[in-house]
């Protein structure tokens, strides 16, 4: 598979990328643990905001400088860019693509990144649309399974929590169907199931899908739990937020029946869904979870953006931890 031009939605990539993205990742762990590089000098990237964040903008835009290149922003595009006046997100991104190299779009309403893409001539980067779609999210998370399991394969996976609106744990069910001889789990308060429709994809394209109620009883046996927050900003009704929320839990006594070698995940933001007192176990990887990020970043806009090779460094020579057990198969 080519690199990408845009990064839109999970669906358009293949194992054989993945895994080569990885690797690379792998490499700008090594490069940033070396400083700043000069490797997208000149380049300059765009972020346009329109909905809030910590961990996407601020990784992309740490990836971007620790390239070498330059970063504009529109942190609060929904309340402070024009379009507030009206302006379409199409309209924002061709003036914007006049400005920069490459765009990064959060938006509120599924499909805007896309709408972009249609009409700019520089790279556009989907960095959430509404309930759609959060690639990058789900290509740092697999990469996480990737370096603190040491495989993608042959897994027990469990998502937990907003199964319906949650566009985090909808990419990375999608990008799953990737991985060989996976079992799902969906573990959701009814109001937030996982859409049937889903589901039958899911299960067409090879993942062994099983939705149900009990998330304790499968604490042993599970590889990763992935927990996510029930999302308010996504409910008209909150007496639906308040039936849903608090439901699934993992605390201590979750963590004292977990699998010994599994990890939990969760994109973040958390509110109450894990407990801070599993954050000090060592299989609570969500921290480490976000700092992989920005490996995954860089090695994105390295590849969209960069006219060099990949970088001639020895992955394991800065005191990263090499993935447990590499790909079974690569
Ligand atoms: N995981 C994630 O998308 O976090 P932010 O909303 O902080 O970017």
């Amino acid at each position: 598979m080519p690199v990408p031009r845009h990064i839109l939605e999970v669906r358009q990539f293949d194992r054989s990328f993945l895994l080569k993205l990885f690797e690379r990742a792998e490499l700008m762990r090594s490069l940033a643990g070396s400083g700043f590089s000069t490797r997208l000098q000149g380049k300059l990237m765009a972020t346009l905001f329109f909905e809030p964040s910590t961990r996407t903008r601020l990784s992309f835009e740490a990836a971007m400088t620790r390239l070498g290149g330059g970063v504009i922003s529109a942190e609060y595009a929904g309340a402070t860019s024009s379009a507030v006046k009206g302006e379409t997100i199409e309209d924002t991104a061709r003036i914007v693509a006049g400005y920069a190299d490459l765009l990064v779009i959060r938006h509120p309403e599924a499909g805007a990144a896309a709408r972009a893409a249609a009409v700019v001539d520089v790279p556009v980067i989907n960095a959430g649309d509404g309930p759609n779609e959060h690639p990058t999210q789900a290509l740092l998370d697999l990469y996480t399974i990737w370096k603190e399991l040491g495989r993608i394969d042959g897994l027990r996976i469990a998502l937990v929590g907003d199964l319906r609106y949650g566009r985090a744990a909808r990419s990375l069910a999608l990008l799953l169907t990737q991985t060989r001889d996976t079992e799902l789990f969906l573990v959701a308060p009814p109001t937030v199931r996982m859409s049937q429709e889903l589901q039958l994809a899911l299960a067409d394209a090879g993942l062994r899908v099983t939705e149900l109620d009990d998330l304790e009883g499968l604490a042993s046996s599970l590889d990763v739990v992935y927990q996510t927050r029930i999302q308010r900003e996504r409910f008209s009704d909150l007496a639906d937020y308040e039936a849903a929320r608090g439901r699934y839990i993992i605390d201590r006594a979750f963590m004292s029946r977990f699998n010994p070698r599994g990890i939990v995940l969760h994109p973040l933001p958390r509110v109450d869904e894990i407990h801070p007192s599993v954050d000090d176990d060592p299989r609570a990887a969500y921290f480490r979870q976000a700092r992989h990020g920005l490996y995954l970043r860089m090695a994105l806009l390295d590849w969209i953006l960069g006219e060099q090779p990949a970088p001639v460094v020895n992955a394991y020579s800065s005191g990263a931890a090499a993935p447990a057990g590499g790909d079974s198969a690569s």
